[in-house]
């Protein structure tokens, strides 16, 4: 009998149980293999903490956030040397895994890769709201976070509309703008901002001023947090930076970009402006219909590759179909949005 261990690394996201529901439940219904949940991302490996996952512990929670084996962004090749990776070799031939299928966004794609080259069987399954994983047209968490934004939208414009104001919304997405730019369009703002698209501030208000002369007399900006704005002053890019923390992946913590913003725009265009953070919200509660499908679709796709000992793969979405990629071509850049997308927001601008 095979023993394979699954693991959920880097930020939550809704549809994480749905895919660990999916694995567990084809991996022994349909192979008789052993199931062990590794506790908190890599740091379950390093540490030897895992728990065995029969089909009772998986029942129910198909619909539930989070993940029940927890998550972390343990990065066993960071430079600390906190994680050694031959620890995770050690307690992978102590614990029998003949096997990993490990969840999880860019940073996880590329300790799975490193793991792979070094002899471990992995197999990947791509998630994160950001929507960022080159090779996969979606990865599963993301639509629920456009979903929950575009309903934070749809809120605030009947309250912007009401105190004629302009209202920033915030909205997660790292160094992509991949929700902003979903739930922008989907909510109808009337501006847009994301990184891949550097914008001055004075634009951004000549697009609200022209809205107001036309008779609008409120306006919803949707912005990413990871955009870049030319500052006033250096005062208020410290601000915005002087806590910034680094992950184990070097990735700087953002957020805060939305009520310097406001602020500014409030100052340059005499509209009263305010803004509100989504944040975290964005990867908390149940996935929607369609992330829960893709999540268990991923779900079997790796399952099906272990059986097959098909391995350095990740299964992705491409059109309609499930393919699986080789993980050496998925954790080397981050997916854009392009200007396809851009130019489709942009009619709507103003
Ligand atoms: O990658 C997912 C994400 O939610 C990003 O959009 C965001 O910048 C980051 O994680 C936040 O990370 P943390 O939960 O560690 O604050």
């Amino acid at each position: 009998m095979k023993k394979v261990g699954i693991l959920t690394g880097g930020g939550d996201c809704p549809g994480l149980n749905a895919t660990i529901r999916g694995v567990v439940r084809k991996c022994i219904v349909d192979y008789d293999y052993k199931m062990y949940g590794i506790l908190e991302g890599w740091r379950g490996l390093i540490d030897g903490k895992v728990k065995e996952l029969d089909l009772w512990s998986v029942s129910g929670i198909l619909p539930k956030g989070g993940t029940i084996i927890g998550t972390s962004r343990t990065n066993p090749f960071g430079k600390d040397n906190s994680g050694d990776p031959e620890k995770i070799l050690d307690n992978i031939k102590k614990l029998g895994l003949d096997a990993i299928v490990s969840i999880g966004g860019e940073d996880t794609q590329g300790v799975a890769y490193q793991l792979f080259k070094m002899g471990v069987n992995v197999v990947s399954i791509p998630k994160t709201i950001d929507n960022d994983l080159m090779g996969t047209d979606y990865t599963f968490g993301f639509d629920t976070a456009v979903n929950v934004a575009t309903e934070a939208i749809d809120r605030l414009h009947t309250t912007a509309e009401s105190h004629n104001r302009v209202m920033v919304v915030e909205v997660m997405g790292r160094h992509a703008g991949w929700i902003a730019m979903f739930s922008g369009i989907a909510g109808g703002a009337d501006v847009i901002l994301i990184p891949e698209k550097p914008v001055d501030i004075d634009d951004v208000c000549d697009i609200l001023k022209k809205r107001h002369e036309r008779g609008k007399r409120f306006s919803i900006v949707v912005v990413s947090e990871g955009i870049k704005i030319n500052f006033e002053n250096k005062e208020e890019e410290d601000f915005i930076l002087k806590d910034a923390k680094t992950d184990a992946f070097g990735h700087v913590t953002l957020g805060g970009v939305g009520p310097l913003l406001a602020k500014m725009i409030e100052k340059r265009t005499g509209f009263e402006s305010r803004c509100t953070v989504l944040g975290h919200i964005l990867r908390g509660g149940a996935p929607t219909a369609f992330d829960r499908i893709l999540s268990t679709r991923f779900g079997i796709a790796a399952s099906e590759l272990i059986h097959k000992g098909e391995f350095g793969k990740m299964v992705a979405l491409q059109g309609n179909k499930i393919v699986a990629l080789d993980l050496k071509d998925v954790s080397k850049n981050i997916k854009t949005v392009d200007d396809y997308w851009y130019n489709i927001a942009k009619v709507f601008f103003g």
